[in-house]
């Protein structure tokens, strides 16, 4: 069988197998033409093949590239002086209610030019490029009109070309509202449902819709709506639920199928069930757990119970996780919510594709792509335990 690529000599996380989650692979090879996996398995079992390129992973961890299924990476500006203050004791949500907070983020992504808004993104994005990521959802939200919410849109989906990523994009119109629209949140709902989703969609900006459904953000009645309007237009939906407070948004999300409720803190047990019975993925955000010095733990050991999915991303935003390293958001979800190895791994890998809904990633098989991270490391528990060193040997996305 002729192929473009042979890995030879890895062992292998696929992630592929119905019983044991990380499904390894001693001496294994994995063989991919135009960018898709061929065979992924025992080397003493693969086919004949002839490759135009062979490449020797001498022994090194190869698991499938990783995969950030939660950032607000495009954005402009920086937060570093409000979080001064919230040093000093102001909280996260005194700050939103000054103004500051999201809007001001929004101030600086309005004035921001489309080559500026790539320029700072980028350097977000090559920090999890460089750390095996082949796959990254990107979130608009800091627009909050038209014009730049689709700037924002445009901005990932240039990213994804120029960086060799694949790029999901979740429009987050209903993220804040905004100053313009202050106090009058429902036709500013009105908005991004009859203006502003119907027009990013059209021009294939959208691949999912979210909404902030919390005291700060939009009530659940608002969310329903956005839901609604997307579904209309066939698109997945997933939310920002439970994160400050218990607003029932995770159920709400199972309600319209959503692909996933995320942060989850102050989820209960009838969202678990919800959860459960539709099979939305718990997107766990450790970086925002911390960085805004949360006490409350997400109900990972229920979540478990009821065979939830489980994923973990970087939430990667100026206000609530300035975090650029899925490793060390996996070494967070370990270390502060009791994850276990396989769990994160699972969670950055298979679950994240779920969250996304991209079924031709996160696991290595035959007609997947052929995304691949080679690690400088053989035991899976060496991604997740380190703090800061980045093991990474060499990162493949569709085969290159
Ligand atoms: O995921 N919760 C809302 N959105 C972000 C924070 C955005 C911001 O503060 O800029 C989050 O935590
Ligand atoms: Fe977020």
């Amino acid at each position: 069988m002729d192929c473009d690529t042979i890995w030879d000599n890895a062992r292998l996380v696929t992630l592929a197998g119905d019983t044991n989650p990380l499904d390894i692979v001693e001496r294994g090879l994995v063989a991919a033409t135009a960018g898709r996996i061929l065979y992924a398995g025992p080397r003493d079992d693969a086919p004949e093949l002839s490759a135009s390129r062979t490449i020797d992973c001498e022994d090194r961890l190869m698991t499938p590239g990783l995969i950030d299924c939660h950032t607000h990476l495009v954005y402009a500006g920086s937060r570093a002086v409000e979080w001064e203050k919230r040093l000093a004791g102001a909280s996260y949500e005194d700050i939103a209610r000054a103004g500051g907070g999201i809007v001001s983020t929004m101030n600086a992504t309005r004035a921001a030019s489309e080559a500026e808004l790539m320029a700072q993104s980028r350097l977000r994005l090559d920090a999890l490029i460089a750390e095996g990521v082949t796959t990254v959802e990107i979130k608009s939200g800091y627009g909050l009109e038209l014009a730049t919410e689709r700037r924002m849109l445009q901005v990932a989906r240039s990213l994804g070309e120029a960086c060799g990523v694949n790029v999901s994009t979740t429009f987050l119109g209903a993220h804040a509202v905004p100053p313009e629209y202050a106090g009058r949140a429902d036709d500013y709902i009105d908005l991004v449902i009859n203006e502003m989703l119907p027009q990013l969609a059209a021009e294939g900006l959208v691949d999912a819709v979210d909404a902030f459904c919390e005291g700060i953000g939009f009530t659940p009645d608002q969310t329903e709506r956005v839901f609604a309007a997307a579904r209309q237009l066939g698109l997945p939906v997933k939310l920002h639920a439970e994160q400050l407070s218990n607003l029932h948004g995770a159920a709400l999300a199972a309600r319209h199928n959503a692909l996933s409720a995320d942060h989850l803190e102050h989820l209960d047990a009838e969202g678990i069930a919800a959860m459960a019975s539709s099979g939305a993925v718990a997107t766990l955000l450790p970086g925002a757990f911390y960085f805004t010095r949360e006490t409350r733990l997400p109900p990972v050991a229920a979540l478990r119970e009821a065979g939830v999915p489980i994923a973990i991303a970087t939430d990667c935003n100026p206000g609530t996780s300035p975090l650029t390293s899925l490793l060390l958001a996996m070494n967070m979800a370990a270390t502060l919510f009791r994850l276990t190895v396989d769990e994160c791994l699972t969670g950055t890998t298979r679950n994240a594709a779920l969250a996304l809904g991209v079924p031709d990633v996160g696991t290595l098989a035959p007609g997947r792509w052929a995304d691949l991270a080679v690690w400088n490391v053989s035991e899976p528990a060496e991604l997740v335990y380190r703090m800061g060193s980045n093991p990474l040997h060499a990162r493949y996305r569709r085969g290159h």
